[in-house]
């Protein structure tokens, strides 16, 4: 029914530079419908939800809102027409509060005198309640990711809007959080609101979404009913070829080996984390899980003194280590891949190749303390291809890349200084089904060169589908360890919230 069709896009075009991020995609956009839309890292959801936002001018091509061509010049004449956006990177106001981020959204596209303020803030708190217990006068600076994610959601939600657009809002999310914004995106979509849900996972886009359209480098492909495909049909139509296998084999029983890596013994900072103890051994991809809160980070900082003070023992290969600071850290071999690439993962205004060396300057660097960009730049270009990073030259910017690849740029920082020992912190948020398998098959192949990896991973399947052993964290405590065929989500679930399964499905 095309009067059901609120947003279509026709033969839009957009490039960056020699980039041609969009070549005359299509796309159409039904009332009360939730619309996925799927393709790897690069190819070009991003760029078309900026060019529905107004934040990017498209080359050539038309937009039709609700039966009329329209213009969408900027952010405030999308937000006017109706449409909410959630970002993909997190574009809150660090240094003021919660309530505040929300309002100014509002605020923005209605300078009324007469505008309700305690309606909006009557609404802002009833979106906020749904989806967390977030206290809203408290700085935004002070909220861990996940929680800035939640507020970044509650924002366009409280805008009275026709289309939203959701662009990887799950990244930061656990299961419980991600669970919460389907019941609410569904409501929204029931009330006639059409929301279109970009996201890497497909058992989100399988669960929740009733049609996905799909791109690959910029162009359309093909758009379908959930309920009649299959996800294997939508990651071939992403890739253009069959991903045989998601996940590389896991360690056999000729490899264990007795060997300890690293020993970690009763790692305290109170009151994040108490007692910690555990091994990594040689080969063996060791995976941390625990809900969001419970610690799991602070402990893999604390190992590589990122974060304050600690107490306890580390040894590594046998050795015990005395770290002050992160960098005595990597002078011992040990490297973090932050979860939170854009605070302290990488620098986003800063080369592509200058970023990928800049954990060990020293080693690009000549007699004279000069850097050599020949070895900077072949570097990172092998780097970059192992990890099929898609750019445009070695010196734009990493803030040129999509998303994903940016997520590339961090993790091939951390290869460039040849670590013993790796912790990830969610390492393939954002990134697509390719590159992840990629990824994990990277891991995979450097835990049997004999490099210890430590991976933290909210999405289960990942943890269980890479780790050969999973230690479970709650409040700041190890709550056990699963391995072989009790790694499952049930158990793990189980160790990570103290409640066992009859409770969780409650
Ligand atoms: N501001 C920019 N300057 C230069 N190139 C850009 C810019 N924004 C995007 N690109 C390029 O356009 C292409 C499409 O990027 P886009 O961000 O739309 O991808 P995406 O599908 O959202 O990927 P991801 O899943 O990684 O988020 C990429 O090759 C990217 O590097
Ligand atoms: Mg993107």
């Amino acid at each position: 029914m095309p009067d059901n069709v609120i947003l279509r896009i026709s033969n839009v075009s957009k490039s960056f530079g020699a980039i041609r991020a969009l070549r005359g995609v299509d796309f159409e956009l039904r009332r009360g419908e939730i619309h996925a839309l799927a393709g790897e890292n690069g190819a070009g959801k991003s760029t078309l939800m900026n060019v529905i936002d107004g934040i990017l001018r498209p080359d050539s091509g038309e937009i039709i809102w609700d039966g009329k061509p329209v213009r969408i010049s900027s952010p405030t004449k999308a937000q006017k027409l109706g449409i909410g956006f959630v970002h993909q990177e997190i574009a809150l106001c660090p240094d003021v509060s919660v309530a505040e981020n929300i309002f100014m959204a509002t605020t923005n596209i209605s300078r009324s005198f007469l505008m309700d303020y305690k309606g909006l803030e009557a609404k802002a708190r009833d979106v906020f309640r749904q989806l967390s217990d977030i206290d809203p006068s408290v700085l935004v600076r002070d909220l861990s990711i996940s929680n800035q994610q939640l507020v970044e959601i509650a924002k366009a939600l409280t805008l009275d809007c026709k289309v939203l657009i959701l662009d990887e809002p799950t990244a930061a999310l656990t299961e419980t959080e991600a669970q919460v914004l389907f019941g609410i995106m569904r409501r929204l979509a029931d009330s006639g609101i059409a929301i279109i849900y970009i996201s890497h996972r497909m058992v989100e886009i399988f669960d929740n979404c009733d049609r996905v359209t799909v791109f690959r480098d910029g162009q359309y492909i093909t758009t379908r009913n959930v309920a009649e495909i299959e996800p294997g049909d939508v990651v071939n139509a992403m890739v253009g070829r069959k991903i045989e296998n998601l996940y590389p084999d896991k360690q056999t029983p000729e490899e264990t080996s007795q060997d300890v890596i690293l020993e970690v013994q009763g790692l305290t900072q109170a009151p994040r984390f108490r007692d910690v103890s555990f091994q990594l051994r040689k080969g063996e991809i060791l995976g941390i899980a625990g809900l969001i809160g419970s610690g799991r980070s602070e402990i893999v900082k604390g190992i590589c003194r990122l974060g304050g003070d600690v107490t306890g023992e580390v040894r590594l290969n046998g050795r015990q280590l005395t770290l002050k600071h992160y960098q005595d850290s990597i002078d011992a071999g040990m490297v973090y891949l932050s979860e939170d690439r854009k605070g302290d993962g990488i620098f986003l205004d800063m080369p592509i190749a200058a970023n990928v060396s800049a954990l060990k300057l020293d080693q690009v660097a000549s007699n004279l303390g000069m850097i050599q960009s020949d070895l900077e730049y072949s570097q990172a270009a092998s780097l970059g291809d192992r990890l099929n990073l898609k750019c445009g030259h070695l010196s734009d910017p990493v803030s040129s890349l999509s998303g994903g690849n940016q997520q590339k740029v961090a993790i091939a920082k951390m290869l460039s200084v040849s670590p013993k020992l790796i912790f990830l912190d969610e390492p393939t948020r954002g990134v697509d089904v390719g590159a992840k398998a990629e990824i994990h098959r990277i891991l995979r192949d450097l835990a049997r060169n004999g490099v210890g990896i430590v991976m933290i991973s909210s999405e289960l399947p990942e943890l269980i589908g890479v780790s050969d052993r999973v230690l479970v964290v709650r409040e700041g405590r190890i709550s056990g360890e699963v391995a072989g065929e009790m790694m499952t989500e049930e158990n793990i679930m189980h160790l990570a919230s103290g409640l066992d399964a009859q409770e969780l499905t409650a």
